[in-house]
């Protein structure tokens, strides 16, 4: 054959393929997230995702460390609530000395350069297990805007560096950047989970908080997974509010949505590969299906290609392991 193009030209050795490579993942895209419980010394392996830990403070802090000594420069926090804490106001989520706020004091008092986010939403304090305030079975936008911004400054005072509201209440991102402002919080910043659908792949995660809803389901306010559009509506929205960075959630059935925002948008875009992802690629590998190592580079890398600046996974750590 006589070609005029020869495009395997370029993928003939390992040097000529790093070369022309078009998407480089590293330990700085990631956010690491992490699941926090009371106790002292104490780390529960969640059972639907195997490898993965819920810790104490103590060993929370000592895991920070670790990550800010591997490149991994922003971690995400979430915390398990004592039932007997949990209302129908998620009051406990603004006490000055809850688990979160102690959390990120600790966090901050021991790897101050670390970048601290806080996830925002009353799902693991409500009693009922959603993300907003219940009343006669619907789940109140306005009154539930009001208990976020609460919990956001008391997040800030705290020393949190950004929070990330969670919930898909309408107007939240707003409410909460001027509550900031009037407290004077003028440096922390909100990455906003501004197209997050109503997913079965989060399974896994209210598994480690004990935060599935009690009642229905989440859709009338996390987005319907066929809708595209919407996805462009609301983070524009929450970019117009205030957001400085936005979210996409889940990744990696969403590659779509976040090169559809990207493309839409001028702040930094984020992806979540959240717990489903993460289960689905550890049980297949436990079966020998396929290789767990290359499956993980394989997804951050897309996740990347989309158009996603940073990526939350539960492999932040393997990941930078591989990569090394
Ligand atoms: C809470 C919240 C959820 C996740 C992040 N923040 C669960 C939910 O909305 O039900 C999911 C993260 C994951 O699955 O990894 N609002």
């Amino acid at each position: 054959m006589i070609l005029q193009r020869r495009n395997r030209i370029l993928r003939q050795s390992p040097a000529i393929r790093a070369m022309v490579a078009e998407t480089l993942v590293k330990p700085s895209d990631f956010i690491a997230p992490l699941f926090i419980d009371e106790g002292q010394n104490t780390a529960t392996e969640i059972a639907s995702m195997p490898g993965y830990y819920r810790r104490s403070v103590d060993l929370t802090v000592k895991e920070v460390k670790e990550l800010w000594s591997m490149g991994i420069r922003c971690v995400l926090l979430f915390i398990k609530c004592k039932d007997e804490l949990k209302d129908n106001t998620g009051k406990e989520a603004w006490n000055r000395n809850g688990l979160m706020q102690r959390s990120i004091r600790a966090i901050k008092d021991a790897v101050p350069e670390m970048v601290v986010m806080t996830d925002v939403a009353l799902d693991p304090y409500s009693s009922y297990g959603h993300d907003g305030i219940v009343k006669n079975n619907e789940i109140l936008n306005d009154e539930t805007v009001e208990a976020l911004v609460k919990m956001s400054i008391s997040h800030a005072q705290a020393g949190a560096d950004f929070v990330a509201p969670s919930d898909m209440m309408d107007g939240r991102i707003g409410a909460i950047r001027n509550g900031l402002e009037e407290e004077n919080f003028t440096k922390t910043g909100i990455m906003s989970y501004s197209a997050k659908y109503a997913s079965c792949f989060y399974g896994p995660f209210r598994d480690a908080l004990d935060s599935a809803p009690g009642f229905g389901d989440k859709k009338t306010y996390q987005m319907d997974p066929a809708n595209r559009l919407e996805a462009v509506k609301e983070t524009m929205i929450d970019v117009e509010e205030g957001a400085d960075i936005v979210m996409v959630k889940p990744a990696m059935a969403y590659l779509d949505i976040i090169r559809e925002i990207k493309n839409s948008v001028e702040v930094p875009v984020s992806a979540y590969q959240v717990s489903g992802e993460y289960a689905m690629i550890k049980a297949a590998a436990k079966m020998g299906w396929l290789n767990e190592e290359k499956a993980i580079i394989e997804c951050l890398t897309s996740i990347k290609r989309a158009g996603a600046d940073l990526v939350a996974t539960y492999f932040a750590k393997d990941a930078v392991k591989l990569m090394n």
